[in-house]
């Protein structure tokens, strides 16, 4: 299995390019399933959860082509490539693909829709949580599903269609949010989802079903109106770029210190976790193109945070904005609120020597003068790169393992962060 092996040290100067967002692209390619006509879909980045999830449209018949190179504005090298759902020949989902990748579970939302059935495997993916998929199965069921979970797979049937229905969710839930969304677009009649979720992805998704003949009010609220229309029709669309990748970057730079241009990057999808960045006094200098983000010499403040649906601080930074704060100058409480188990990164932080001690679902972080190198591991994506953040300020060689969690959402990383001075490499092995 590879390794990344950082050496500790040296500032980050240069330019990174912002790739497509990973939590876009997967429910845009999903979507796909919703028309007989093809999804084009730029600026899709080279990730092991992209490839995943194009295994298991293909099983669904989805045919795919990926068009030649092209240049991309930011310099980044997302492909484009076109989903067509011409033909579904198979409305199952087996737990051996869906099992790698939670999202896959989504493809239940198109398939109900447009096959008026669905056969999908309890989902697998990045052990955080508990992770039901109750809110899935409740919203579907109100739109007119009859669901029933046997053997590990949800069986969902709607033989007339699904009907239009006002749903509140309980819990913001991202996922349960793109499925219900997908489904209701070729429901019979008006639908009204109360709490969904408000994340850019959310968005970027609602906007692509727009293109696509949907018919959706209240885009980017918690309150999504959506009036059924009989199909969807071909559409070309441009994945937003991944804030998490930006915010991930920019708590590197925040780390090492020295300055670099985050290239495509767009603030305002992170806003709060650039606020934060400020506050623990980073330079954030939104541009047209990007963002630049320099530390120099100043030391970095404490803060404290606690993660939050959109818009607030995401989860999904909040392992890295752990590893930047094991070097602040004090103490800062990180509260994570979104999952229960998504600590996992404390312990292997503390073989770096950080300091953070953990009572329920906060972590309080005493920052340390220095970190010193050692073999990591992690069981989750965001965790593995806080890693990789400690590393480069480290002393010495920090390797860490499992790399197949860096993979599946971060495209070159070693390359990106090569390039701008830090001393890193993928060893196999
Ligand atoms: C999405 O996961 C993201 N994944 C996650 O990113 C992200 O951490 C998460 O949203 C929160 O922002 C993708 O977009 C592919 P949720 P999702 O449903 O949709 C509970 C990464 O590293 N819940 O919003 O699975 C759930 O247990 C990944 O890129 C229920 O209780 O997250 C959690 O506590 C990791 N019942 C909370 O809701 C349900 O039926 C929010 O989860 C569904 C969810």
């Amino acid at each position: 299995m590879d390794s990344i092996v950082v050496t500790g040290g040296n500032r980050l100067n240069g330019v990174i390019p912002i790739s497509g967002a990973k939590n876009a692209t997967l429910p845009l390619m999903i979507a796909s399933l919703l028309s007989s006509e093809p999804l084009i879909l730029e600026n899709v980045p080279h990730l092991a959860d992209v490839e995943s999830l194009v295994r298991i449209l293909t099983n669904h018949g989805v045919d795919y082509r990926v068009e030649g190179k092209r240049k991309q504005p930011n310099g980044c090298d997302g492909r484009t490539i076109h989903f067509s759902a011409d033909d579904i020949v198979d409305t199952t989902a087996p737990y051996e693909l869906v099992s790698k990748m939670r999202a896959s579970f989504w493809v239940i939302g198109p398939l109900l829709a447009r096959m008026h059935e669905a056969t999908v495997s309890l989902p697998g993916g990045c052990a955080i949580g508990q992770r039901p998929v109750d809110l899935f199965i409740d919203s579907l069921a109100a739109l007119g599903a009859d669901i029933k979970v046997e053997n590990g797979y949800v069986i969902a049937n709607a033989p007339g269609g699904l009907v239009g229905a006002t749903y509140a969710f309980p819990k913001v839930s991202v996922g349960a949010t793109h499925v219900a969304l997908m489904a209701a677009t070729l429901a019979k009649g008006t639908t009204v989802l109360e709490n969904a979720a408000r994340e850019p992805e959310v968005t970027d998704l609602a906007n692509c079903l727009v293109g696509m003949g949907a018919r959706i009010s209240g885009i980017g609220t918690s309150t999504l109106t959506i009036e059924g229309v009989e199909e969807l029709y071909g559409y070309r669309h441009r994945v937003l770029p991944d804030r998490i990748e930006t915010g991930t970057y920019a708590m590197a730079v925040a780390m090492t210190g020295g300055d670099v241009f985050l290239k495509g990057a767009e603030p305002g999808l992170l806003q709060s976790a650039l606020d934060t960045l400020v506050e623990a006094g980073v330079t954030i200098e939104p541009k047209n193109d990007g963002i630049r983000v320099a530390r120099n010499g100043a030391a970095l403040k404490p803060v404290n945070v606690s993660t939050d649906p959109y818009p607030g601080f995401p989860t999904d930074l909040q392992a890295q904005f752990m590893g930047l704060m094991t070097m602040a100058d004090g103490v800062s409480d990180i509260q994570e609120t979104i999952f229960e188990n998504r600590f996992m990164h404390v312990q292997e932080l503390a073989r770096l020597g950080a300091n953070i001690s953990v009572d329920g679902n906060t972590a309080t972080v005493t920052g340390v003068k220095t970190l010193t190198g050692a073999e990591v591991m992690a069981t989750d994506l965001r965790a593995s790169v806080s890693l990789v953040i400690a590393g480069l300020v480290a002393e010495g060689k920090t390797t860490v393992s499992r790399v197949y969690h860096l993979d599946r959402g971060f495209e070159r990383l070693e390359e990106k962060l090569s390039r701008c001075g830090a001393v890193i490499e993928r060893v196999s092995g």
